[in-house]
């Protein structure tokens, strides 16, 4: 099966921090696994992805993606792993279009000063349909709704065509039916493309169905790991808990 993200041993610290955000992380994921990494505020998940994708360097132990070392600033990581980041703040006046910014997803695969084609274009195309969006294609992205923006952020992050893909809250800013649609794109890639999805959900009653597995993180720790129904049992009685429909 291979390993898709080992972490051996990890604590990564801010600048300027005395206390790692992260404190000695073990975490090996299998290609093709669907993980919801759960937690309260500050509980480490951010930096978790952030450590994943090389975008912050781990102070001790080993981060392997697909058999893979980070280099020095990550980008060789960078370029098979999709990413929705938690925040993104997008100013009004911000000029690019939604087209343009679903296009700069291809740029992580081929490099920043690689020209586009016209494949480039058609993968980023198909992947606005895919999330319902091509009605979007010439918005300025900054004129947006929040759930609108998300969804062009996944969007995004797929035109990469990555192999892995870490998604912090990426149902954050969308509605209930919304957040069903793209839970059912998400399983459908992960099933016909064998991707594998690393997503920090806040509201666990949009984990999707799919996810086999569920993380919880406190005070920078991973304090279980395990079968999403052996996890989430006594959480899901105390909810009510239903599930997404998908
Ligand atoms: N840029 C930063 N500089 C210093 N400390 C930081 C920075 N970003 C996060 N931290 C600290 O690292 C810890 C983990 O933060 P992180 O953002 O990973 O939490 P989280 O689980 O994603 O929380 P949330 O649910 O609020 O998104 C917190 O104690 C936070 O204060
Ligand atoms: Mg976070």
């Amino acid at each position: 099966m291979g390993k898709a993200i080992e972490l051996n041993q990890v604590d990564t610290i801010y600048e300027g921090e005395k206390i790692p955000s992260l404190k000695n992380i073990t975490l090996h994921v299998d290609k093709g696994e669907f993980i919801a990494v759960i937690g309260p505020n500050g509980a480490g998940k951010t930096t978790l992805l952030e450590t994943i994708m090389g975008l912050l360097e781990s102070k001790r132990g080993e981060v392997k993606v697909l058999g893979k070392q980070l280099n020095g600033n990550g980008s060789n990581i960078r370029k098979l792993v999709g990413y929705v980041p938690q925040e993104y703040s997008i100013d009004d006046l911000t000029p690019f279009l939604v087209s343009d910014v679903v296009l700069m997803g291809r740029y992580g695969k081929i490099g920043l000063l690689k020209p586009i084609t016209k494949n480039d274009k058609t993968v980023a195309k198909k992947m606005m349909e895919y999330l319902g969006i091509s009605e979007l294609s010439n918005r300025p992205i900054g004129k947006l709704s929040g759930g609108q923006a998300q969804k062009v952020m996944i969007a995004r992050s797929l035109a990469k065509e990555p192999e892995i893909i870490l998604m912090d809250e990426p149902f954050s800013n969308l509605d209930f039916e919304a957040r069903r649609e793209v839970s059912e794109k998400l399983t459908h890639l992960h099933k016909t493309k064998n991707m594998t999805f690393v997503i920090v959900i806040h509201d666990i009653a949009s984990i999707p169905k799919v996810c086999n597995r569920v993380i919880v993180m406190d005070s920078g720790k991973i304090v279980a790991d395990g079968k999403k129904e052996d996890i989430l049992k006594p959480e899901l009685l105390e909810m009510g808990y239903k599930g997404i429909a998908c």
